[in-house]
């Protein structure tokens, strides 16, 4: 079977070789726990080590601020409920983004189950918040305000220095969402003032169920998975040591990669919305023209039942309708944008990557082309 063209770069990425090279000897040569006392503890213990101080060098943090996760799912979880717990003696206020990813909005709504109370702040028609309304919903008893870096349907970029300022004056800790945004625009927490960051492998290249969340030091965080005490007892479970190496790898080649690798994708992303509103100029745009992430591209197409467009494209194009987590709903990033959920439906989300050239461009425009022209 002959598979589609893959542009769902948002969902996952496949792992880079170097990446499978790198984590390799981990699986059944080098294959100690790291708590261990032999040396084949130590030699896995070095490669967590090496591995951390990478992660951390990926973002401008220390490696003693790096704690690895299972992904950006878990290292969400311990961020809100980690410092909501920790920070009960301020108050039990947080302040979120309607546009979030459900790996955000369900602790938050875990934490209203408990008595905490949320502000939801809404976004504009392009997905922008709007910080005049955030510093609004501040108050003495907010802990945390969780807004992500880049969005995953509509990679709209949220102002991170500016969000950070308003907390960092008030006192509050700042966590972001960077699961989109690593390997694609340029974040250092040495510079922007943030407390907490979640991080995961596979967007950029690296195994699934391996993340890691930065902790600012001196935030007050609540462990959340209590055993062995691992991770300076903020994250018990044995560490998995080969997808750690992979995502160090992974993270490293991202970084490395990104100031040639994102104004191609952005030129390429361009140029398949360039081609594809020459030939269908009724496409709604979903997100900002120049606000977003270099390899996202997300529009809806008017009149069409969503279903039978994304049927349609379904032998040639591995593209998203909507979120990849959410398959199946209605977007409640594109209602939040003012969408109506017909348009919402039928929109199409490309995830653009490394191994996309023009000609893929070409072909998947041609692809979409053709498939409106039939179906209207
Ligand atoms: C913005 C965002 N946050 C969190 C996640 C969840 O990440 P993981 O698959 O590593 O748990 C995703 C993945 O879809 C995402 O796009």
């Amino acid at each position: 079977m002959t598979k589609p063209l893959y542009f769902d770069c948002h969902a996952t990425t496949p792992v880079a070789a170097a990446v499978v090279q790198a984590m390799a000897p981990y699986w059944s040569e080098c294959f100690g726990n790291p708590a261990g006392a032999s040396v084949w503890g130590w030699e896995a213990e070095a490669a967590v080590e090496q591995a951390r101080a990478a992660v951390a060098a990926a973002i401008g943090a220390r490696p003693s601020e790096i704690i690895f996760t299972s992904g950006a799912t878990e290292a969400n979880n311990l961020a809100i409920k980690g410092v909501a717990e920790a920070g009960l003696a301020r108050g039990r206020h947080l302040v979120t983004v309607t546009t979030e990813h459900s790996a955000v909005l369900a602790p938050c709504a875990y934490l209203e189950r408990l008595g905490f109370t949320v502000d939801y702040l809404p976004v504009d028609g392009e997905g922008q918040i709007d910080l005049t309304q955030l510093a609004a919903v501040l108050r003495p008893d907010t802990v945390l305000v969780s807004i992500m870096a880049a969005n995953n349907e509509i990679g709209v970029l949220h102002p991170l220095a500016e969000i950070g300022a308003l907390c960092r004056e008030r006192g509050i800790w700042f966590h972001t969402d960077a699961a989109q945004a690593i390997g694609k625009i340029s974040l250092s927490v040495e510079t922007l003032p943030i407390d907490l960051l979640s991080l995961t492998a596979h967007k950029c290249y690296g195994p699934k169920g391996i993340g890691a969340l930065y902790v600012r030091t001196g935030t007050p965080l609540a462990s959340q998975l209590h055993g062995g005490g691992q991770e300076h007892d903020r994250r018990s479970g044995t560490l998995n040591v080969p997808l750690i190496v992979g995502m160090a790898q992974a993270l490293t080649l991202a970084i490395a990669d990104l100031p040639h690798e994102s104004p191609r994708l952005a030129t390429l992303r361009d140029r398949l919305w360039a081609q594809l509103t020459a030939a269908l100029p009724d496409l709604v745009l979903n997100g900002s023209g120049t606000n977003r992430l270099p390899h996202n591209l997300n529009f809806s197409v008017p009149g069409l039942n969503g279903n039978a467009l994304v049927a349609a494209l379904r032998p040639y194009l591995a593209v998203s309708s909507g979120s990849a987590c959410a398959a199946g709903r209605p977007s409640h990033v594109l209602q939040a944008l003012g969408r109506s959920p017909a348009l919402a439906n039928a929109s199409l989300r490309f995830g653009l990557g490394k191994f996309h050239q023009a000609d893929d461009i070409d072909r998947a425009a041609a692809v979409v082309i053709d498939a409106v022209q039939k179906l209207r």
